[in-house]
């Protein structure tokens, strides 16, 4: 008998042709699995944004082979993100620049700029050298849900509305590209992801200004509520975790170690050894986790705020305000 999941994994080749014609296909990225297709044909964007349920005032971003297809779709290129681009791509970093009409309007919420990067895993990299297009690719989940780090994850909640998906393995960031705006006249970070703040600072040779919350549309994807596993998450101090008396159908999402007022199974630790770049690859998996338990509510602890834990911190302050 042939499996649905059968039916939905395709190889780069299939892939390539379903979207050619137009069609969604999921693919592995560094840093979570995205919804693809082709970047400049306004009908398939129009897809991603209906399979998703994705308000259309939250631009894509779009992904691409090499430095040089970048060029051919903004205005301009500076120094600076030639010089981001050479040392931190392929990798979790998307730049912000002004687009060129090629572009269409769908898939930048009608700004002027366009979001783009260059993903580092092997298979949609391959892909995409293939292609005359680039790829617009959100995160392949429900709008305002967890983001997707295997592919049973995207067949759970959009196998059915794709027209493919290749298997790329488990994702080894895990969170998603952190955003630098380049069309101010200095850069501003739009999100903490896969590429710590103190890496680009520590190139750049400077300090950055971070622009990172909003729960206004006017400020596209930047929502306070997101990465919500469908249960209640609340966030607990250190101190409030020693003395919670909590309801034993909750479940707790821990740093390191576990917490002595819930049974072992009812929780989910991050990174034994505090490590935060496994923390961050773990954190969609243990909210998913956890939230199949059915628990009354999640509780969690934040991480230490430096390197990637801005980035965890951030999807957890998100998925506690849903
Ligand atoms: O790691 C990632 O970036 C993943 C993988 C699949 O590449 N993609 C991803 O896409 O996280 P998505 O759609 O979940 O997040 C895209 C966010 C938007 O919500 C918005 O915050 C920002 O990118 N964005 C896109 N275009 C923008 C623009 N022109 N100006 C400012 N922000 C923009
Ligand atoms: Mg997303």
């Amino acid at each position: 008998m042939i499996t649905k999941n059968e039916l939905i994994f395709v190889d780069q080749q299939k892939a390539a042709r379903i979207l050619s014609d137009g069609g969604l296909v999921a693919v592995p990225t560094e840093t979570v699995y995205g919804l693809a297709a082709n970047g400049v044909n306004t009908k398939a964007i129009a897809r991603i944004f209906e399979v998703k349920k994705r308000p259309f005032f939250d631009p894509l971003i779009l992904h691409f082979a090499s430095i040089d297809r970048i060029s051919e779709c903004v205005e301009s290129l500076p120094k600076i993100a030639i010089d981001l681009l050479e040392r931190f791509s392929p990798g979790p970093l998307t730049l912000v620049l002004p687009k060129k009409k090629v572009i269409p309007d769908l898939a930048t919420a009608g700004m002027n700029s366009v979001a783009l990067r260059i993903p580092a895993h092997p298979m949609t990299l391959e892909l995409l050298k293939n292609l005359d297009f680039p790829l617009a690719a959100p995160s392949a989940n429900l709008f305002g849900q967890t983001s997707p780090t295997r592919p049973s994850h995207v067949i759970d909640q959009l196998g059915d509305a794709i027209d493919g998906i290749i298997d790329g393995g488990p994702c080894e960031v895990g969170v998603e590209s952190t955003i630098l705006d380049l069309t101010k006249t200095e850069p501003i970070i739009l999100r903490w992801g896969g590429l710590s703040q103190e890496d680009i600072e520590s190139f750049l040779g400077r300090r950055l200004k971070t622009q990172t919350s909003s729960s206004k549309p006017s400020a596209p994807g930047m929502l306070e509520s997101h990465y919500s596993p469908g249960v209640t998450v609340r966030l607990v101090s250190q101190k409030e975790k020693e003395t919670l008396i909590v309801d034993p159908k909750a479940a707790f999402l821990c740093f390191d170690k576990f917490n002595s007022c819930l049974p072992t199974e009812r929780q989910f630790i991050l990174s034994q050894k505090a490590d935060l770049k496994q923390a961050a690859c773990r954190l969609f998996e243990g909210l998913r986790e956890l939230g199949n338990l059915n628990p009354s509510v999640i509780y969690s602890e934040l991480v230490p705020d430096i390197g990637l834990g801005k980035a965890i911190n951030d999807r957890l302050l998100r998925a506690s305000a849903s």
